[in-house]
């Protein structure tokens, strides 16, 4: 990709002035999806029985901290927050995408976490999907960026802001406070990413969603990623263009971070996934490492992956981004627990990541001991399918970073969460 003015470190002070030129998306290909391959450095502890749910009544799944502007984790008067995905355990699992509510909650010591109340009053979409939080100090309000979803089969998906609102804290714990005013920030144009009616030809799913704030760390410009689609043409499940996944990219064109830019996508895994899910940056030691979700089903014809967290390192916004550890797979489930967390989300600790993320179907698809696949729990008694899923936080994992190598070292076996915070 081309070297725009960011990676020549200028600043601008203000932040509003364009600093960033695009340049072209860097692909994750076939070559690279091939080496795909779980190792001792890529691969999760089996999560053990017994963790607390951290809600009785809500299933939990995506979750995001409350950052400050600079990518930091915020702490209000001591108080950690998070922001999950959340619907009523009254509900199977697989119904829950269709019902989510944005909650929070929040902590003192990062891993044991209290239920507070839903984050929006009257949010738009007829559900909300997965986004990211900020909290400006100086202005005391709360930018929080999400997906606003249209109702099953459709969930047309498009990008929206949330501002007005902050955190009033007390001894024994922090409430939501102030009116809040929603903004649509982003929808899908067809050109740069497809829309829900030229996803229909493929016939598989498709993405316009997840938006991960963050501030330039040299130019100060206000981004975001999203995941999404390259318009590709592709017309059938069969087809591998119907795998067209992108990293979105959009720039703020306002202080009020109310009206943004569509800029092309910074990465694309054409003829190789269909989704990279919940795009996230840590930068570490200069370096842009930009991770992605992703699934086993979302593969290309011809291309296999476990259900995992990726990643890619470049050394700025629009560079050559290289797949870490030659394939980009960072963080696998185990092959005897091959769906027991998705959703990982990669926050700095020190020169490491944690890495956080949901519990999710446990025990399926190990063979060995004849158990199910995952396509088949949909069609249990409901109980069954609510024993099988877990619903809230996994225990957090330390991953190092080398230059474009990772490694899991360590499980944070207590708890569920978060790196510490100022
Ligand atoms: C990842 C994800 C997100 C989306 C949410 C919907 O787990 O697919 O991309 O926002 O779940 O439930």
């Amino acid at each position: 990709g081309a070297i725009g003015a960011a990676g020549l470190g200028l600043s601008f002070g203000t932040g509003s002035v364009a600093a960033v030129e695009p340049g072209d998306a860097s692909e994750w290909t076939a070559e690279h999806a091939s080496n795909i391959e779980r190792t001792d450095a890529t691969t999760a502890p089996v999560i053990d029985d017994g963790a607390e749910p951290i809600s009785d009544d809500y299933w939990i799944w995506d979750t995001w901290p409350l950052r400050h502007r600079d990518g930091s984790i915020a702490k209000i008067d001591g108080w950690q927050i998070v922001f999950s995905l959340t619907a009523s355990k009254d509900l199977v699992p697989g119904a829950r995408h269709n019902e989510a509510t944005i909650r929070y909650f929040y902590s003192r010591n990062g891993h044991s976490w209290q239920e507070g109340g839903t984050a929006f009053e009257n949010p738009l979409g007829h559900h909300q999907w997965a986004g990211s939080a900020m909290y400006d100090e100086s202005e005391d309000q709360i930018y929080h960026f999400y997906t606003a979803t249209s109702p099953e089969p459709e969930f047309r998906q498009r990008l929206a802001l949330a501002k007005g609102a902050s955190f009033e804290t007390g001894p024994r714990g922090v409430e939501l406070t102030g009116t809040q005013e929603h903004t649509i920030i982003g929808a899908a144009d067809g050109e740069l990413y497809q829309t829900l009616e030229q996803s229909r030809e493929q016939g598989i799913v498709y993405a316009f969603r997840d938006p991960w704030y963050f501030e330039h760390p040299e130019t100060g410009e206000d981004l975001v990623v999203f995941e999404g689609n390259t318009p590709t043409g592709g017309d059938s499940p069969d087809d591998p263009q119907s795998y067209n996944g992108n990293v979105g990219v959009m720039r703020a064109t306002n202080d009020e971070l109310t009206e943004w830019e569509l800029l092309p996508p910074n990465l694309e895994a054409i003829e190789v996934n269909q989704q990279l899910e919940r795009p996230h940056y840590v930068f570490n030691d200069g370096k842009w490492y930009l991770f992605v979700l992703s699934h086993e089903f979302t593969f290309a014809p011809g291309l296999q992956g476990p259900d995992a967290l990726y990643g890619f390192v470049s050394d700025s916004l629009y560079g050559d981004y290289e797949p870490l550890n030659g394939s980009g797979l960072v963080v696998a489930n185990p092959e005897s627990a091959p769906f027991q967390a998705y959703s990982w989300l990669a926050m700095p600790h020190g020169n490491d990541v944690l890495v956080e993320s949901f519990e999710n179907f446990r025990g399926l698809d190990d063979t060995s001991r004849g158990e199910i696949s995952l396509d088949e729990v949909g069609h249990l008694p409901p109980e069954e399918q609510k024993d099988l899923f877990g619903g809230t936080l996994a225990p957090s994992l330390k991953v190092q970073l080398q230059g474009s190598e990772t490694r899991v070292v360590n499980e944070l076996k207590d708890g569920h969460f978060l790196p510490s915070g100022n």
